[in-house]
């Protein structure tokens, strides 16, 4: 029997950072055009249908999320024949009024490039486009202090160079190993930029990574939350983050309630055609960096 001693000080709790939400600018390119018809990634097969109608209405429901969160969300029209231009995170990374403009490694999304371009610059941005292979915030994800930029599959280093020029922000390059997780937004997800009370914060999945980009994150986040591959696999690091908030794939379950220890809200929404063609959350998200 444990007795408890009055006069013996409560066992130290550790203190968790308290969480708080920054409203966000968002833009999603609503699913009219989407569609598996090739396979540019481990997760495509073309021969298994896709049901359009319920991507739309899984679609509107992440939209609808964002905005009751009380986030300004704009709505891209995709152009014929683009069905993976859903992927707005892919379109370009944005920081203030500039963005860097993607090029996509295949000539099957080659075409959206040109349509995001013009339709950021249609609000008012700079825009520099990319003369490297460049996959946007796919690739590049933005923190306060530094933007994480992968590399193995889609964004070439040279793009990494290239853009550290246009955003005023030092550049962590990553290296991704792993072809289920061709993109650094499926193998890691910023929980917290950084930028308000709070450390930044970020969770991702190590086996995704070279033993070098390993060790590179183990040195700047220290704290970072480590998931296993299954929870990678849930797509539940492809996640979007507004300091409080996480909106994540409903079936990352496991992966919630570790947020919710942690401090943060999940939220999770139901976006599970987009994962016939490798996307979740963050894939329809293009956010526009403070
Ligand atoms: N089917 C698309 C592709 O392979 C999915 C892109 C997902 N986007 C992302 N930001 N991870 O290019």
């Amino acid at each position: 029997m444990t007795v408890l001693d009055p006069h013996r000080p409560a066992p130290a709790v550790r203190a968790s950072p308290s969480r708080s939400a920054r409203t966000r600018t968002y833009a999603m390119c609503r699913p009219t055009e989407f569609a598996v018809d090739y396979a540019i990634n481990p997760w495509m097969d073309p021969s298994r249908p896709v049901d359009r109608a319920r991507a739309l209405s899984q679609w509107e429901g992440l939209l609808a999320t964002y905005r009751s969160l009380g986030h300004a969300v704009a709505v891209v029209e995709p152009i014929v024949g683009a069905p993976d231009m859903v992927f707005a995170a892919n379109g370009a990374l944005v920081v203030g009024d500039v963005a860097y403009g993607s090029s996509f490694r295949f000539a099957e999304r080659e075409a959206e490039a040109a349509a995001y371009a013009s339709w950021l610059r249609s609000q008012g941005l700079h825009l520099v486009p990319a003369t490297h292979p460049a996959e946007g915030e796919g690739d590049f994800l933005v923190l306060g202090h530094v933007v994480l930029a992968g590399t193995g599959f889609r964004t070439s280093l040279a793009a990494h160079v290239e853009a550290a020029t246009v955003i005023d922000r030092p550049f962590v390059t990553l290296e991704l190993v792993d072809p289920a997780f061709y993109h650094l937004d499926v193998a890691l997800g910023v929980l917290d930029d950084g930028r308000g009370e709070a450390p930044a914060d970020i969770a991702y999945y190590p086996g995704a990574f070279s033993l070098h980009s390993r060790r590179t994150l183990r040195e700047l986040f220290p704290d970072a939350l480590l998931v296993t591959r299954d929870e990678a696999r849930s797509f539940g690091l492809n996640l979007v983050s507004d300091g409080l908030n996480v909106v994540l794939p409903q079936e990352a379950t496991t992966l919630a309630g570790r947020l919710h220890q942690r401090g943060y809200q999940p939220v999770p929404v139901e976006l599970d055609e987009f994962l016939k063609s490798g996307g979740s959350v963050k894939c329809c998200t293009m956010e526009r960096h403070a």
